[in-house]
This record gives structure tokens, sequence and C-alpha cells, in this order.
């Protein structure tokens, strides 16, 4: 109480600290940090996807200009394994490390690379490099390989449900297919690798500075001291930064061989082979119900492919057993391995093709029976969490579905396919709920207070875009009263007090305690400093007597005014700065409560059928996400996961070739993403309810809930308008031409 100030900071619509850097280009991507002497590397690909290397003929490589080293599994010692789920911070994306051997397993894995003095240099080599090889018929398809034997990598159950779906009255039974989705943020991938005698200094474009670190430092075998990952801006991720690529361990090989810093970026064509991408996920899905749209049974099977080299699950069976009440379920998965590379989480992994699938199974229950679609859910409303028996700690959803219904005008919506026209166009109107788990992890702050009046807040945490920067001013700014203009905040240095990877959506609520904490003992710190300075107003009080407020130091029981600034204290403590430090700890699951955020999508679609032409032609949002710390950044996060839910919706979708396994779509020519012209009015809304599960400020995360939901209310619409029942993303229109355009 006396060290915090209930300022209108938290929740407010605060412009990003980091904004103008953003817009001036001075936020600067990883590989343009200006390095001297950087030589670069460009990485030769694989051009088939299955086999061996039998020869790297490099002769004509090495005469070229500039080429100062060609390294390939025949010429580097190999690099080490990590300890993976064995420890903290040891997850690398793929675990094979890069030229380990000579097996290809996908197309596009490095297979050499190319250092030079200049990039074009180094490209050029890497043409001329000829490597040939061993092939085999690449397995790249579902349908090349056999369905997988043996029990489910993950298998959930209560109740009896495949009775219960024998005996219902009225079923379901439809597999559902959502497309490899390759992430394409605006910064490629890049490493620019520093050695200064055993240490490594690694510029990278990361979501976890902290894992890139410990990666890192198994991989290469340096002590994790001597490996510093900088990462102070990155152009997204998506997902696909959370855990390093093999190209980063090769900037950093190579830089060690040669004893000079080393650049190694990926392009944009490599960003479709090898650093990740969303599997592919074919998902049946069974559901039985009683006459008056009860749900009885939920069975749903998943498969998805991995890597040969690992064993990525997209877990879309994660929300099947809570978002719905039911007494009997049913959810396993199954993964098959193709040769591509290794699968990565992709903004809102599972939950959003697993919600493509149990929504749209929704959906085509609720039309069967002639129920309206979102009656169906109410009917089906989970007022607890059914998979653990526990409450929800804080679950706001119907008010969610009745806000965006009256909103939206859901009440007008005609059930007939094609009965809602405008002019020349369709309309048709779709629902989808939105969900995602709320984690919490543990983290560590610094706060300083300076002598100049200004505050400094530091972890090794990072933000990927999502306003992690601003969030850390706001609470600074709320326990201190220091306008969030005078609060620098120093994150993605993996040297600084141990942070949080930027995924799962669990960054805010993971920082946020420790950020109170740190600021709350820095704090403390200039207290006690008050009552001891010699000028100090406050010499010889007690501290606790004492508060800050406003930026000001003041006797508790009177006003700011009558205090003096904080800096004033420092002067004459002649202290240049005061510091505290905090921590968060994870949340425990023996709080017995389910900590989920939920939220649901309104969707139009506008069908011409004269000119064969689907669009979304307006939005709606509502979120229960707990309580909203910065309605700006907040509201940013769920339009720009609209957008992206319209791609997956619509366009997003990486196609191999089947006979050497190309991505024949690794441009953005080709491979389509929501462009503005995509994209109509969108709106939302937050509720806003805190969520005390979550500490003090009630916070759950917001950055991946908004992509679910959105696809299925998508298809859901597309039906309306059409009849045509889309069960394989994206919905193109040649899907919809057979019936729409008769
Ligand atoms: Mo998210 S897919 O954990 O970046």
């Amino acid at each position: 109480m006396s060290t915090s100030s209930t300022s209108s900071v938290i929740g407010a619509s605060v412009t990003r600290v980091d904004g103008r850097l953003k817009v001036t280009g001075a936020a600067r991507y990883a590989v343009d940090h200006p390095i001297e002497n950087v030589a670069y590397g460009y990485g030769v690909s694989s051009t088939i996807a299955n086999g061996k290397i039998t020869q790297i003929d490099t002769s004509a490589a090495e005469r070229m200009p500039g080429v100062l080293a060609i390294l390939h599994h025949g010429n580097t010692d190999p690099l080490f394994r990590t300890a993976g789920p064995l420890q903290p911070n040891s997850r690398p994306s793929e675990s094979r490390p890069p030229f380990e051997d000579d097996v290809v397993y996908y197309y596009g894995q490095f297979v050499a690379l190319v250092v030079a003095n200049t990039f074009e240099q180094a490209q050029d080599a890497a043409f001329h490099v000829k490597v040939t090889y061993d092939e085999k018929k690449p397995l790249v398809h579902l349908d090349d390989v056999p369905a997988p034997a043996g029990p489910p990598v993950k298998n959930y159950t209560r109740g009896k449900a495949d009775e219960a779906f024998e005996s219902a009255p009225v079923k379901i039974d439809e597999t559902y297919i959502t497309p490899v989705e390759t992430h394409n943020p605006m910064e490629m991938h890049g490493t620019i690798a520093v050695w200064n005698g055993d240490k490594v200094t690694l510029y990278e474009t990361s979501q976890g500075v902290m894992n890139h670190q410990g990666v890192m430092s198994e991989m290469l075998g340096v002590p994790l001291d001597r490996v510093q990952v900088i990462s102070p801006f990155c152009g997204s991720g998506f997902g696909g930064k959370l855990f390093p690529w093999p190209h980063s361990l090769l900037a950093a090989m190579a830089a060690r061989r040669l004893d000079r810093p080393v650049k190694v970026s990926v392009p944009r064509a490599l960003m479709f082979t090898t650093v990740g991408h969303r599997p592919l996920t074919r998902q049946r899905v069974r559901l039985g119900a009683t006459p008056d749209g009860k749900l009885t049974a939920i069975i749903h099977d998943v498969l998805n492919h991995t890597s040969h080299t690992d064993d990525i699950m997209e877990n879309c069976t994660e929300p099947t057993p809570l978002l719905y009440s039911c007494p009997n379920v049913a959810a396993a998965q199954r993964l098959v391995k193709l040769n591509v590379g290794t699968p990565t989480p992709m903004r809102g992994p599972g939950a959003c093709p697993g919600l493509f699938a149990l929504e749209s199974a929704l959906d085509e229950l609720a039309v069967k029976m002639k129920i309206d679609p979102l009656d169906l859910r109410l009917r089906n409303y989970a007022e607890i969490d059914e998979s653990e028996g526990h409450p929800f700690s804080s679950k706001h959803l119907r008010e969610a579905y009745q806000a965006g219904a009256e909103r939206f005008g859901w009440s007008k919506r005609t059930p007939g396919i094609g009965s809602m026209r405008k002019g020349d166009e369709i309309l048709g109107w779709g629902v989808g709920t939105a969900t995602w788990s709320a984690g919490r992890g543990a983290a560590e702050v610094r706060v300083r207070l300076m002598a100049d009046g200004t505050a400094r807040a530091s972890s090794a945490t990072q933000d990927i875009g999502t306003g992690t920067y601003t969030v850390f001013a706001q609470v600074v700014s709320d326990k201190t009263g220091i306008p969030v203009e005078r609060i620098e905040v120093v994150l993605g240095d993996s040297s600084l007090p141990p942070g949080p990877t930027s995924g799962g959506s669990t960054a805010t609520a993971s920082v946020l305690p420790a950020i109170s904490a740190a600021s709350t003992a820095a704090i403390e710190a200039l207290l006690k400093a008050s009552v001891r300075a010699d000028q100090s107003p406050f010499k010889g009080a007690d501290p606790a007597t004492l508060a800050m407020t406003a930026g000001r130091v003041h006797v508790k029981e009177k006003s700011p005014e009558t205090g003096i600034p904080f800096e004033q204290i420092l002067k004459m403590s002649r202290l240049a700065a005061l510091e505290g430090n905090g921590k968060s700890v994870p949340s425990h699951e023996a709080h017995k409560v389910t900590a989920q955020s939920f939220g649901a999508h309104f969707v139009e679609v506008a069908w011409d059928p004269g000119i064969a032409r689907l669009r979304v032609s307006r939005v709606l949002s509502v979120f229960d996400v707990g309580r909203v710390i910065n309605q700006k950044t907040a509201r940013n996060q769920i339009l720009g996961a609209v957008v992206m839910g319209i791609g997956m919706g619509m366009f997003e979708e990486t196609i191999y070739d089947p006979r050497n396994g190309k991505p024949i779509n690794n441009n953005f020519a080709d491979y389509i993403v929501s462009t503005n012209a995509d994209i109509p009015e969108l709106d939302c809304i937050f509720l806003d309810y805190p969520d005390s599960a979550m500490g003090e400020y009630g916070a759950r995360g917001i950055g991946e809930i908004g992509l679910t939901g959105v696809a299925p209310a998508m298809a859901m619409a597309t039906y309306h308008a059409t009849g045509v029942r889309v069960r394989e993303l994206p919905i193109r229109i040649e899907k919809l031409m057979q019936r729409g355009m008769a």
C-alpha cells in the first residue's frame, strides 16, 4: 500500500514506447547490427528431400573471388546435441546439429556453408558448390506413408465415448484437414556471430534469448557464461523464433573457424524449409448429441506430420476436453514422419487447427439439427473445466457470446443457405469460439531509480512486437508514478536478469509480478536512503512512514506535493542509482482452478456468385482475457490475429512438390498472406475482468488466442452463404464453384 500508486496507466491506451524507434528505422533487425569486418555466410541447401550426400565438390567455388571457407560435414567437427527436456533453456528447433553427417532429411537442409568477404561473393560461390546425392524417393504427403500403428502419442479419455457415440440419436462424423502453413514474419531469420577469445556474442532475432543462449552453449560446447545472445528487437516471430535453428549454429561455427565475425541470413525462400512451419493436420471428429442438442460424445482423432529428426505434436486436442460440457470425451493424437523440415509452434499452435475441426463439426451438428449455432454452443456451455473437475479461475464466455451477438446483430441471421442478400452478394454469418490456456512462468526483473529522474527496468526477456517494452514501462510507472516516457526498458540480452521466452502467450503474465516486486524493492531502498541523507527533509524518520507517489517521496499521511522528487534524494545521497530486484514464480496447478482465456469471433463473408468472389466483409471479436494492461497493444494483438486468421481461412498453404519435396510456393507471389485489400473493418471488445489466479494485475496472455476460432467461423459463414462445406483449409473459391456458380 505504501509503495503503490493506483494510477490510471494500467489499462490505458499507451502508445508503444518503442514505436518511434520502429517507424524511424532506428530499431535494428538482427543482421543490420553494424559489426566491423564481418564476413558473410551463405548456405548451400539440399536439392533432394531424402537420401545421402555422396560428394561435395568445392573446387570451383573455392577459387572464386572473396571466398574464405566452405564448411560441410566432411571438414567440420560435429557439434553436440542438447540435453533437451532434461534441463531448462535447452530446446533447439532441430535436435540434429547441422553437418552432423551425410544424411539429408528434407529439401533445403543446409549441406554446406560458403563464407566470403561479401554477401554477393558468398551467394555466387554457393551456387558453384557441386553436391551429388544418392537420392531416395521423398515422402512429403500424408498419403505417401502408412497410417501410424501403435498407441497414440497423446490420449485423453473420460466416460465411454465410443459407446455414447454409437448410441447417440444424432451423429456427426467428418474429417477436417488443415494444411502446412509457413511463418512469414517481416524480419527473416538471421544471425551475426562474433567471437572474442572464447566468448561468443550472437546478434539474433529471437523469441527467447535465454533458451537461445542455453542451446548455443550446449551445442557449441561453450560454458553458458561465454555465450551472449542479443535480440533487442524482433520483426515478429509467430512461434518460428521460439527455438534456435541451424543457421545460428552455422554462423557461430564459421566465425569460430575463421576468427572473424560471420553473418548468416535466411532468405525468404528458405523460410519455407529450414526454420519450421505449422504441420499439416488431418482430424476426424465424431459428435453424438441428444435430440435437444446436448453433446453426449466427442471423439477427436488427430494426425499431424513431423520430421525424421524430431517428434513434434501439433496439440490440436488441447481444448477438446474442456471447451464444451460433455460426459464422454476421447481425444487422441498420432504422428507420421515425412521428408520435411521440423515443424514448430505457429501462433495458437494446436488450438488453431484443432478448433477448425471441432468448431466446424459443431456447426455441422447445428445445421443437421436446425439449431442456431450460437444457441448450440450455449446449450453445451462448460460451467467448469470438466477435464480436471475444477472451476475456471475466471470465465465469461457466455457474456462474450451475448455481447458479440448483440453488437453484431446475430438475431437478424436467417438460417437458410443463401438467404441473406446484399445487392449482388450473398452474405454468410458464422461464429467461432476462441480459447487459449493462461500460463505463467518464472521471471526476474531489475528496476533502477536514477539520479537524473529516470528509471530503468531490465530483464532477459524480449519484445517480439507484442508490446512487452511498453508493459514494463507501464508497471514501473504504476508503482513509482514516474511517467512512462522517463522509463527506459532494456530487454533482449541474455546477460540481464533471467526472463521468460515470449511464447505460449505467457510473457506478460510472467513478468508482471516481477516488475511489480522489483519496483517495490527499488522504492523501499529509496525510502531508506530518504531517512539517511543529511539534507533530506525526512532525515531520521521511520521509512515506513514514507511513500513514493507521482515520482515524489513524501510523508505517507500527506499529499505528494508536500514531498520532493525522488531524484533529489539520490543526489543528496550522492548515489547515481538505487535498485530493486523482483521475481515471479510459475503458477502452480495446486490451485485447483484452470486459468483459461475465451472469446468469440463473429464473421460475415460476402459471396458474389457472378464473379466467384469470396471476401470477409465484417469481423467482430469479443474477448475475455483477464485484465487488459494496455488497450492499444491488446487490440493490436487481436486485430492482427484476425488478419492472420483470415489468411489461415482463405489463403495460406505451403505446397510441396512430390518429386523432390521442394515447397513450390516459397515466395510472396505464390504463398498468399492477407493484405490490406483482404481485410474489412475489424472490431474488438474486451470484457476486462481481472483474473485473481494471475496475481496482482489479473492479466492473462493475449498474443495467440485471437487467431483461434477465426477460420472455423469463416468456413461456417461460407457454408451459410454458399451451401458448400469446406473441410479442408484454405477456403478457395475453386472449392465453392460447383454449387455457388450454379
Ligand atoms: Mo507462440 S507459437 O508460443 O510464439
